[in-house]
This record gives C-alpha cells, sequence and structure tokens, in this order.
C-alpha cells in the first residue's frame, strides 16, 4: 500500500498547505490522528466528474460505497470505501452545472481548458492553473459558494475529518468541540456545532474554514479556504460501525467555507 500512503501524505500537505489550522488542531489531540473521510468538490464536466475521480481512486483499492444527492446545492456525491478499512472513506462530490445560469456555466467553460488534470492525480492535487478575477469570485458565490469555492482553489482536498472513533483521549464530538473552542478555534454552527445524531449512527462537526490572502488579477483578498472534520460513528442494529453519510448532516458542513 506504498503507493496509497504516499498519495495520501500529498494530499495531507497540500491540505494544509491552505488550511494551516487543520495541522496545528491534528497536534492538539496529542495522540496519533486517523482519517474517517478526506472530502474533494469538481464540476459534472466529463473530464473531471466523480466517475473520473472514482476511476483514478480504484488502482488504490477504493470502491463504490453510496450515492447522495443534496437537491438545494445542486450536488451529486459519491462514496468509496477503501478494501482495508484502515484507509480513509473518500467522499466526492460533483456540481450540477446544468441546474444553474449562463453566467456561471459560461464562467466554468473559460476556465476549463485550464484544468491541468491530463495527469489524472492532478484531479486530487491539481490545483488552479487559471487567473482569477475577484468580481467574478463574488457574483459566483451569490449563486453557488460551491462553484466560487473551486474557482479559486481549484482541485484539492476540500477538508479532512479525524476519525473520533480512533482516538484514545477523546470519546465523543462534544468533547472535540470544547477542546478546539478552548484552543481559540471557531466551529461551524449552523445547524447545530454538532451535526447528526446517535440514531443517525453519525455525528460530525467542524472548524470554519481558515482565511487566506490569495492574489486576483485586481489584487489580493482574503477568501475562505479549507477546514478541518471531526466524526464519531455508531454500530448499526447489526453491530457493524455505519460506514455511510448522512446528506443532511453534509448539507450543513458544506457551509464551513461560507464568507
Ligand atoms: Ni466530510
Amino acid at each position: 500500500m506504498k503507493e496509497l500512503d504516499l498519495f495520501l501524505d500529498k494530499l495531507w500537505s497540500q491540505y494544509t498547505s491552505y488550511t494551516p489550522s487543520a495541522e496545528k488542531i491534528s497536534k492538539l489531540f496529542g495522540e496519533e490522528v486517523i482519517n474517517d473521510h478526506i472530502a474533494f468538490r469538481t464540476f459534472n464536466l466529463s473530464h473531471c466528474n466523480i466517475a473520473k475521480q472514482k476511476e483514478f481512486l480504484g488502482q488504490f483499492g477504493y470502491k463504490f460505497g453510496e450515492d447522495y444527492f443534496f437537491e438545494q446545492k445542486r450536488l451529486k456525491a459519491i462514496h468509496l470505501e477503501n478494501e482495508d478499512p484502515t484507509y480513509p472513506k473518500i467522499f466526492l462530490s460533483e456540481l450540477m452545472l446544468e441546474d444553474f445560469s449562463d453566467e456561471l456555466n459560461s464562467v466554468i467553460k473559460q476556465i476549463s481548458p485550464y484544468f491541468d488534470i491530463e495527469n489524472k492525480e492532478n484531479l486530487f492535487l491539481g490545483s488552479r492553473s487559471w487567473d482569477i478575477d475577484y468580481e467574478i469570485y463574488s457574483k459566483l458565490a451569490e449563486e453557488s459558494e460551491y462553484a466560487s469555492w473551486l474557482y479559486v482553489w481549484g482541485f484539492c482536498p476540500n477538508h479532512f475529518t479525524v476519525s473520533i472513533n480512533h482516538l484514545e483521549r477523546y470519546s465523543d464530538v462534544q468533547e472535540v468541540n470544547e477542546m478546539i473552542k478552548a484552543n481559540g478555534y471557531i466551529l461551524n454552527s449552523s445547524g447545530g456545532e454538532i451535526k447528526g445524531s446517535q440514531n443517525d449512527l453519525l455525528e460530525q462537526s467542524s472548524t470554519m474554514a481558515d482565511k487566506m490572502e490569495v492574489t486576483f488579477q485586481s489584487g489580493s483578498e482574503s477568501v475562505p479556504s479549507c477546514y478541518y472534520e471531526f466524526a464519531k460513528r455508531y454500530a448499526d442494529q447489526s453491530g457493524n460501525l455505519y460506514q455511510g453519510f448522512v446528506a443532511k448532516s453534509a448539507d450543513k458542513i458544506f457551509e464551513s467555507t461560507n464568507k
């Protein structure tokens, strides 16, 4: 599994380069942190959609788990599980472009020739290879925060998620949340700090995204980058730890990158 380890290391170092708080928080646990999942965003274009991403991840032993639909945000998503369960799940989502305005679609059409994804690894690590305009960014954000985030950050991890089940010093989301807040970080409180419940078999929380200075054509601006997530899973009736995701919780978590 050396190749997958290498790939995951690259993802973590790219993610923490624009989410420095995640690296700092991961050290606050004072023990080894195991990831529950890593999440990505993309557009539903034939050359970069979640099917293409899934295809690439197959070589590392990742297989389809379940699919999801986010009605309001107009997203389709799937999660993948590794044949070796010690590896993180992967959550892939894509924006349904046909449900958005001509203006939004023409922006994506203008940047898509610059997608640096000939090497399929760049569907996850390619970041941004096009120039960005702050006015266009703001306009996109009015229609879809998700689209505006992709416009600025491109192909890269959106978040890593700590598996609370694997922590020895913390047993639930509440305890983790208190520790994070005591260290001065702000949690996403959209729909409450804890999303989901034991009944849903999954509880999650997340920080609000870091703010990073980004160079736009008109100058530099501070914009949200990425956030860090925390998840605790519960066993289902058959005694197996639930491995899926809860759409109504994930819907709120997506808002961690709101301005
Ligand atoms: Ni997540």
